[in-house]
């Protein structure tokens, strides 16, 4: 199983931005949780962050034919980004989108998600747990651990 995660603008900044909102966990403690959990598995993980959309779109393209499937929480662009959803609709691999919070408690522009339509789902306002789940049920649905 091999995996790409992707994490969007500002979360580079997990731990210290509004910790009420994302709590106090690192973007690093993240991607070492799913390491571990990847360990067991014999699974490979990438994991690219950027504040940039087209570095994000890049790593989706590349996963073609790489990884099995992708983790997303494209931040911010969830709510804009035509451009990474025409990107996850064009690799064709399943994907899952992470929201550390509940955006649906939150400013009326988060409720929307113009990525939703081209994943297989959301999980949201878990915290960073939501990645590990994300995860698990990729695999799931993958069939291949
Ligand atoms: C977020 C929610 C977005 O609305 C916000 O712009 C983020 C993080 C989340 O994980 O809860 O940057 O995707």
């Amino acid at each position: 199983l091999s995996v790409l995660l992707l994490n969007g603008p500002n979360l580079n900044l997990l731990g210290q931005r509004e910790p009420d909102v994302y709590g106090r966990e690192t973007l690093q403690d993240v991607v070492a949780r799913l390491e571990k959990v990847m360990e067991e598995w014999n699974g490979r993980l990438e994991h690219c962050q950027s504040n940039h959309e087209g570095v994000l779109i890049d790593a989706i393209h590349r996963a073609k034919g790489v990884h099995d499937g992708i983790i997303i929480n494209p931040g911010a662009f969830t709510h804009y980004s035509y451009a990474i959803r025409d990107a996850i609709s064009a690799v064709e691999l399943p994907t899952i989108e992470v929201h550390i919070s509940n955006v649906h408690a939150r400013e009326s522009f988060r409720h929307h998600s113009v990525i939703a339509p081209v994943v297989i789902g959301q999980i949201v306002g878990l915290g960073i747990d939501g990645y590990e789940w994300a995860l698990r049920s990729l695999a799931n649905k993958i069939g291949k651990k």
